[in-house]
Parts: C-alpha cells; structure tokens; sequence
C-alpha cells in the first residue's frame, strides 16, 4: 500500500547552496532557460541511458524547447569507469563540443557521478546540470558536488568536487522507476532522518510511506545544510557517511558477484551492522537498534553473507579511501541526531556487526 503524507512536511520551491540553486519542476525547466540566454552556451550534451532515453528524455525535450545532442551510455554501476568515461570525451569531441558546451546529465546516480566527473574533466572543465531521476540521485548523489568513477570494484576511487550550474528536481521521471530502485533511495531517506534526528519516529511509524515532493525536498535540505557547513568533508559531512563504511564495501564486493546489490541496499545493511557497532561502543540504545533494524528489513530482504564474503568486505573496508593508514574509520550514533566521526572499530566487532544483521 503507498500512502501520500503531505501533512508532515513543508513547501519548498528553491534550496540555494553556496554556488547553485536547486529547483523544483517548471521552475527549475524555467531557470535553466534563463541560464542559457545569459550564458551563451555553444551547444547542449544530454548523457543517458537506455533506461533514461526511454523513459525521461521525451519529458526532457518537452521542457526544452532547444536541440540537444544526445550521448546513451549502458546503464548500471558495472559501467561507472574509466572506459565509459573515454567513450563519453570522444563522443563529446566527435560532436564538436567546446569550453562553451554545456552538459546535461540526465539519470541516476551513476549519470550524475560520472557526467559530472567527465563535464568537470572535458577541456579543463565545462558546465554541467543535473536532471537526477531515480530517488536516490534526487536525495543525494547530485547535490553535494562530489562527481567520480569506480576504479575495478572500489567505489568511487577517482573524482573530484565540481559543482553543477543547476539541479533540477522534477518527480515526475519517478513514475516510471522501479519499486526496487525507489526502495534504494530509502535508505538514503532514512539515513538522513538517523543523522539529524528529523521524521525518524514518524518514518518509522508509517514504513508505508512513499515519498512525494514534500519528503524529498525535506531531505535535500538537510543534505545541503550540512554540505553548507562542510564541503570538503572535514568534519561534519563526514556524518552523511552513516552506514557507508560497511555499505561502500558491501556494494563492493557485490560488484563481482551474481546477485549484485544497488547502492541503497548495500547501505540499508551498512546502517544496521553499524548501529549495532553504536550500541557497542557509543551507547546507542539498543530498543532504537532494534528499531533500525525492524524498519529496515520491512523494505530489504536479509541477504546471507558467508564468512569469507565478511572477511573480504572487511578488507575492503580497508581500502576505503575515508581510512587514514587502513585503520577503518566510521561515523556512528550516540543517539538518532548525535553523531560521531572518525571512529576506530575493532575488526571483531564488525564480524559480529554481520551476526547481528544475520539474527
Ligand atoms: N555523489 C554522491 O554524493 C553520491 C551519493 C550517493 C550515491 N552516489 C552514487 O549513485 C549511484 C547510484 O545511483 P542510483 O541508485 O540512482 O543508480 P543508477 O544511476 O544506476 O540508476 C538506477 C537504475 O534506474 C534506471 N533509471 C534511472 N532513472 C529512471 C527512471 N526515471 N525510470 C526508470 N528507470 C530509471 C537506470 O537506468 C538504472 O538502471 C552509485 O554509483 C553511488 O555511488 C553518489
Ligand atoms: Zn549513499
């Protein structure tokens, strides 16, 4: 059952970050139109992928009422590389693009990643937008301005900070989007009511729930606030890392295998081994533990992690690059809304974080 809750959150039209707007729909179609007349852009790159092409792009001309070349790459995350990124430089050259060229990134996470990565590495840098379309990129991978690629299975291994012009957040392209994938963005969802203390009971409480406009703009706001305060992940965006330590290495390691899990799933079972490292060493009460646990599973199926893939994931945990000297460093919760970063974690404890997800 999808229930609509518009009761619990407020309106927001325009989410301003220190160098970009975030707007929503129309406005944000509108925006980008007046962008362009000021800009004089050269020509107009839209990245997707088949799924994208498909499904929003007709949207997409809709709105703008300008040619855009178009640029299809393979979707998934097994195409986040360095070979895509090569196919993307010369599609762009065959295409005549130059410094006042400006690229569209039309799609989820793995478009808004490496569009931004490959627009912000193009000629030393172009412009780019990004049109995020499943829930997950709207909530989280195209704000914040990280861009970048996996390098073999680690995630994430090249990229830089570049800020798009825009994003524009448009909920219609969720229409067409699986539950799966809508599920995935939860998690992200979720994380961030973990991290600020905001809606979590009330998530919790309605695990029906499906997120409009309302719910995601309330999540980019706290994204954003806390990107506001630290960019460059110094302190305090090292807390969005919630779940990730584990998560990252999960996905990882799942990169390789048959049945290969999306960025949310990973990180839904990242956030419950790492609230029980909480409870462990930070005094996270173990009712609100539970709580995670029991909420998440309600969307995640428990996936079976042997005790070689434990130790694999450990090891790439290692690798992570947010861990100085391969000592792994993780984010965990005194309580929902107080966090900590920088925290060390005994290896043992992580296994046992497993025999709780298993439990
Ligand atoms: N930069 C950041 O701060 C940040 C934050 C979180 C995640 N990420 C990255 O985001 C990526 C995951 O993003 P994702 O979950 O959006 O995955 P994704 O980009 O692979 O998209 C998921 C699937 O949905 C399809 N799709 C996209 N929009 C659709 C639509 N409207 N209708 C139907 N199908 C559609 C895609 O083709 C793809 O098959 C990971 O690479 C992760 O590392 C980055
Ligand atoms: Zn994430």
């Amino acid at each position: 059952m999808l229930l609509i809750c518009n009761l619990i959150f407020k309106q927001v039209n325009i989410i301003s970050t220190d160098n970009y707007d975030i707007r929503f729909k129309d406005d944000g179609y509108d925006h980008l139109k007046k962008l362009i007349k000021t800009k004089s852009y050269s020509k107009f790159f839209v990245i997707v992928d088949e799924n994208t092409k498909e499904f929003c792009l007709t949207r997409l001309q809709e709105k703008l009422s300008f040619k855009l070349e178009i640029i299809e790459i393979n979707s998934g995350e097994i195409n986040k590389n360095l070979n895509t990124c090569i196919d993307l430089w010369n599609n762009l050259t065959n295409l005549g693009a130059d410094r006042k060229s400006l690229v569209i990134n039309l799609g989820g996470g793995v478009i808004t990643d490496m569009g931004g990565f490959i627009a912000s590495t193009f000629k030393r840098g172009i412009n780019f937008v990004n049109i995020p379309t499943t829930l997950l990129s709207m909530v989280d991978a195209s704000i914040g301005s990280k861009t970048g690629i996996n390098l073999n299975s680690i995630k994430n291994q090249i990229g830089l900070f570049s800020d798009p012009i825009l994003v524009i957040i448009d909920t219609n392209y969720l229409i067409t989007l699986s539950k799966r994938e809508l599920r995935s963005g939860y998690a992200e969802i979720f994380k961030h009511s973990i991290i600020s203390n905001s809606n979590f009971e009330k998530l919790i409480e309605n695990p029906d729930l499906i997120y409009d406009e309302n719910i995601i703009a309330n999540s980019i706001e706290l994204k954003n606030k806390i990107i506001k305060e630290d960019k460059h992940e110094a302190n305090v965006r090292k807390y969005l890392n919630f779940g990730h330590t584990i998560g990252h290495a999960i996905e990882s390691q799942s990169l390789k295998q048959k049945n290969k899990l999306l960025h949310g799933e990973a990180i839904a079972i990242g956030m419950i081994c790492e609230s029980y490292i909480s409870s462990k060493i930070k005094g996270l009460n173990t009712e609100v533990t539970d709580k995670i646990k029991m909420h998440l599973l309600k969307f995640f199926s428990k996936v079976k992690f042997s005790k070689s893939d434990i130790s694999e994931i450990i090891n790439l945990i290692k690798f992570d690059k947010k861990n100085h000297l391969y000592t792994p460093k993780f984010v965990l919760a005194k309580s929902i809304g107080k966090m900590e970063f920088d925290v060390d974690v005994d290896e043992n404890l992580i296994f046992e974080s497993f025999s709780y997800y298993h439990k």
